[in-house]
């Protein structure tokens, strides 16, 4: 519990998890690893040791937005995860295993991936008109409420008017869009987005922007959500130190709701 030791265990983690993600994305393509350089900076070397090539400009800028708003998110379920195995006493690497845990679920960290299934579930051609995949995508979004579906990338319990690193991400997206070519990704996009603010009044979250820039960089769908948490490293080990710093048992208690007495 010493904070210079729970500082160098935090900076190790920080810089272990890119080569976990970078060599997981690899591995899975049956290649080699890629060492990383002293030159490049952390979204250079990270994109480095995923592709093996170096990324242009922008698209280093377009990752480098994501993982500073990805980084830290006050008390979502993870980082609340976190400070409550912390709280027990418990070890950092026990926070940071359970935060993991509680962020790949589809309603957190693992809409980013969820959003790409929507979207191929639509279906992506690259061939097709702005226009027409955006006609496409609201029809889908039409029948996906009709049948009360949740639609991952939209809505949050805490920004009900809207996801204040939105702006961002989308800019960093619209850029990528750009870059790539890719006019067809932004119809789907656009598309989705107008009819559940049609529909429901209900705007996207940071995850939305995010899934389809990870997919246009060239990372395969599963590695999204690692990506979030290599950079949500830095936010959870941030609060498992300040909650060591001045711990109190983290406890709720419920309420009950039911008959006065049972039976038994
Ligand atoms: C994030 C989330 C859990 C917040 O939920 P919440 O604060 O409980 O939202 P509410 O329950 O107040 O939502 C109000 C209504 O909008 C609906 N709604 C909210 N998000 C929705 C979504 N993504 N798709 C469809 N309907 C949605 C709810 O079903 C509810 O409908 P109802 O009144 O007919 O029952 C929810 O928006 C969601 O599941 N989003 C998708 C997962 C996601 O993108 N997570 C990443 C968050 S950063």
């Amino acid at each position: 519990s010493d904070p210079s030791v729970e500082l160098r265990k935090s900076k190790e983690l920080f810089a272990a998890f890119p080569a976990v993600v970078a060599y997981d994305q690899r591995r899975r393509r049956g290649l080699d690893v890629v060492e990383p350089r002293d030159d490049l900076d952390y979204s250079q070397n990270f994109l480095w040791m995923t592709f093996g090539e170096e990324y242009p400009a922008e698209v280093v800028d377009a990752f480098r937005v994501s993982m500073v708003l990805y980084a830290e998110h006050s008390f979502n379920a993870s980082t609340f995860t976190a400070r409550v195995i912390t709280s027990t006493e418990s070890d950092l690497h026990s926070a940071v295993t359970g935060a993991i845990g509680a962020l790949k679920g589809s309603l957190h960290g693992g809409a980013n991936e969820a959003v790409m299934h929507t979207f191929n579930e639509i279906g992506i051609d690259k061939n097709e008109s702005r226009e027409d995949a955006a006609a496409r995508a609201k029809a889908w979004m039409e029948a996906a409420l009709a049948e009360k579906r949740k639609v991952m990338g939209f809505g949050h319990r805490v920004y009900k008017s809207g996801d204040s690193r939105v702006p961002s991400m989308k800019e960093a997206l619209d850029k990528m869009i750009e870059y790539y070519g890719r006019h067809e990704m932004l119809g789907l996009y656009d598309g989705l987005e107008k009819a559940m603010a049609e529909a429901k009044d209900i705007l996207p979250n940071l995850d939305y922007p995010a899934g389809p820039t990870y997919h246009l960089m060239g990372f395969d769908t599963d590695m999204f959500t690692p990506l979030f948490i290599a950079s949500r490293i830095t936010g959870w080990t941030a609060h498992i130190i300040e909650q060591r710093a001045d711990n109190a048992l983290i406890r709720p208690l419920s309420l009950y709701h039911g008959p006065d007495q049972r039976e038994v």
